[in-house]
C-alpha cells in the first residue's frame, strides 16, 4: 500500500516530533488534538523544532516553509478523514485511552488503513482493534524524533507482511532507519535502556558515586550524549518507572524491579526536565 494520506493522534513531544518528520519528507499530515488550544501549542512547538534545524543548517528555510503547509489540525479523533491511510497514535502511555482511540478509528477508517502505535511499552498484540489486528503495528520513534534516525517496528502476534512491509517503506522515505522488533516487554530499545537507567539510580542510591561522576562515567567513558541521569530527566522519571514496571510484570524476573529511588522520586512529583527538577533542576 503506498501511504499518502497520515494523521497523528496527540500533540506532545513525541506526536510533534512525529508530524514534523512526516511534514518534511513532503507527507500531507493531519495533527489530532481533543482541544484547539492544545493545537495551538502544537503548532507553535513544532514551528520552533523546525526553526530549530533550519539555524542548525539540517533543513532550509524552503522545506520549513513546506513542511508548515503540508500539516493540517483536527479536533476529536471521530473526525479523522476515512480516507487517512496511516495513523499513528502518540497519545500518553494509557492502555485504556489508547484502545478507546484505536476502536474509535477502526470503526471509521476506510478498510486499507494502517493503525500504527507510538507506545513505548505496551504491547502491541494487546493493543490491537479485533477486526484490523493485521492492519496494526508499533512505530517507536525516539525522543527527540527529528534528531534520532531509529524507529522500532514492533510486530504484532497478528501483524501482516504487507503492513510490516508498507511501514518499513514509509520509515525509509522519513530518513529513518526501521529495526524489526517483536513483540515482548520494553521491545528492544526500552529492554536494555531502562535497565541501564535504573542500575545508574540504583549506583546513586547506594552513594557509590554522585550524579554527576555518574552521569560522566558513562558520557566519557562510553561516548553516550547524556549520561543515564539527565537522559532519565530528559525522557521523565514518570514514564522510566511506568516502562521498568511494564518489563518486570511481564517478565516477572527481579532483576528489572525499579529501583526505590526512582518510585520515591515520582510519588514527590519530581519528574525531569518536565516539572522542573529530576536528578537536576532545571530553569
Ligand atoms: N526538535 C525538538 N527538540 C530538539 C530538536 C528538534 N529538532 N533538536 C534538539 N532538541 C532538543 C532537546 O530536547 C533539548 O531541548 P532544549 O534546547 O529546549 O533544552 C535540546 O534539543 C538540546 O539540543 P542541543 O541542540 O543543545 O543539543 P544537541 O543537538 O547537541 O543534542 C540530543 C541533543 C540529540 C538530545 C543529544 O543530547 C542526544 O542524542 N541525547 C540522547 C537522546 C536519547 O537517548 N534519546 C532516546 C531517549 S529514549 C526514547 O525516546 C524511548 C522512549 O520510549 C522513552
Amino acid at each position: 500500500m503506498d501511504i499518502k494520506r497520515v494523521a497523528v493522534v496527540g500533540g506532545g513531544t513525541m506526536g510533534n516530533g512525529i508530524v514534523t518528520v512526516f511534514a518534511i519528507n513532503g507527507y500531507d499530515v493531519t495533527l489530532v488534538e481533543t482541544q484547539q488550544e492544545f493545537l495551538e501549542r502544537a503548532i507553535k512547538n513544532i514551528t520552533s523544532s523546525l526553526e530549530r534545524m533550519v539555524k542548525k543548517e539540517t533543513i532550509s528555510e524552503e522545506v520549513k516553509s513546506a513542511a508548515l503547509k503540508n500539516i493540517s489540525t483536527r479536533i476529536g479523533v471521530e473526525n479523522v478523514d476515512p480516507n487517512t491511510d496511516l495513523v499513528v497514535e502518540a497519545v500518553y502511555e494509557d492502555k485504556g485511552v489508547k484502545t478507546s482511540i484505536f476502536n474509535k478509528l477502526d470503526g471509521l477508517l476506510k478498510a486499507e488503513s494502517i493503525l500504527a502505535s507510538n507506545t513505548s511499552s505496551i504491547s502491541i498484540t494487546e493493543l490491537a482493534p479485533k477486526n484490523r489486528a493485521d492492519k496494526f503495528i508499533g512505530m517507536h520513534f525516539m525522543n527527540p524524533v527529528p534528531v534520532m534516525k531509529l524507529v522500532e517496528l514492533i510486530r504484532g502476534y497478528s501483524t501482516s507482511d504487507d503492513t510490516y512491509n508498507a511501514i518499513k517503506e514509509t520509515t525509509l522515505k522519513l530518513n529513518k532507519v526501521p529495526v524489526e522488533v517483536q513483540d515482548y516487554p520494553g521491545f528492544i530499545a526500552n529492554r536494555i535502556l531502562m535497565p541501564m537507567i535504573n542500575e545508574a539510580i540504583y549506583a546513586l542510591m547506594e552513594g557509590v558515586a554522585t550524579k554527576e561522576d555518574i552521569d560522566s562515567v558513562m558520557k566519557l567513558g562510553m561516548a553516550h550524549p547524556m549520561g543515564p541521569l539527565t537522559l532519565a530527566d530528559f525522557i521523565g522519571l514518570d514514564v522510566c518507572l511506568a516502562i521498568m514496571t511494564v518489563i518486570f510484570d511481564g517478565y516477572n524476573d527481579s532483576k528489572y524491579r525499579p529501583c526505590p529511588l526512582l518510585k520515591k522520586m515520582v510519588a514527590a512529583g519530581k519528574l525531569g526536565r518536565k516539572s522542573g527538577e529530576g536528578f537536576y533542576r532545571y530553569e
